[in-house]
């Protein structure tokens, strides 16, 4: 049986404040390439298009394609959230617990939000805020690709697109004002209610 094909899930808004048109549309042709990326080197998988027996470290074509599947897997589901989490956003609150745990883990929804900031303005993919389902805690963690920097047992809680990609047509090469331009417009809404399935995942985890 063939594995299900990928699609993008369109975006429901055509621009945010401090976010324009034509950076959400330019940028939602790299999510769809990277569906089509997965969809792609699944398919090639499936036709047996290399021998397994001779992948290796070095060099090999199944060895690369499961390594750029990594990257693809990686590029499709963290801007699937990334979007998503634009949908409805201004104005609206993290939810109590979340800002509980917050000030548990880094002092105050300030000092979190400086601490994601900063991640943000170091990494060279994304900033990510996590939830260990190992220890039942917040983590902001850079992100350098999009598979990589992700410590195992994490899931993720927010996103922020911190590639040129992102706010190059806005802003040039000023980060910071497209930060502030994301912090506006994203949902805590949808994002405390991902923060409490953690909760909920992690009770099972370490059952
Ligand atoms: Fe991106």
């Amino acid at each position: 049986m063939a594995r299900t094909k990928y699609t993008a899930v369109p975006l429901k808004y055509k621009e945010v404040e401090g976010i324009s048109a034509r950076t959400f549309s330019e940028h939602f042709k790299l999510y769809e390439g990277y569906v089509n990326k997965t969809n792609e080197i699944y398919e090639k998988i499936a036709n047996n298009f290399a021998d397994p027996s001779k992948s290796a470290g070095t060099y090999s074509e199944y060895g690369e394609a499961k390594r750029q599947l990594s990257f693809n897997l990686g590029g499709m589901w963290n801007h699937k959230l990334y979007f998503g989490d634009f949908e409805d956003g201004k104005g609206t609150k993290p939810s109590e617990n979340l800002v509980k745990a917050m000030t548990e883990d880094f002092g105050s929804f300030d000092k979190w939000k400086e601490d994601f900031v900063a991640t943000g303005m170091a990494a060279r993919g994304w900033a990510m805020l996590c939830y260990g389902l190992d220890d039942g805690h917040l983590h902001n963690v850079v992100l350098d690709a999009q598979n990589a920097g992700f410590p195992a047992t994490v899931v993720p809680v927010l996103l922020m697109d911190v590639y040129e990609h992102a706010y190059f047509i806005d802003y040039g090469t000023a980060r910071k004002p497209y930060v502030e331009a994301f912090f506006k417009n994203i949902n805590w809404d949808r994002i405390s209610k991902r923060y409490e399935k953690c909760t909920r995942m992690h009770r099972t985890w370490t059952e």
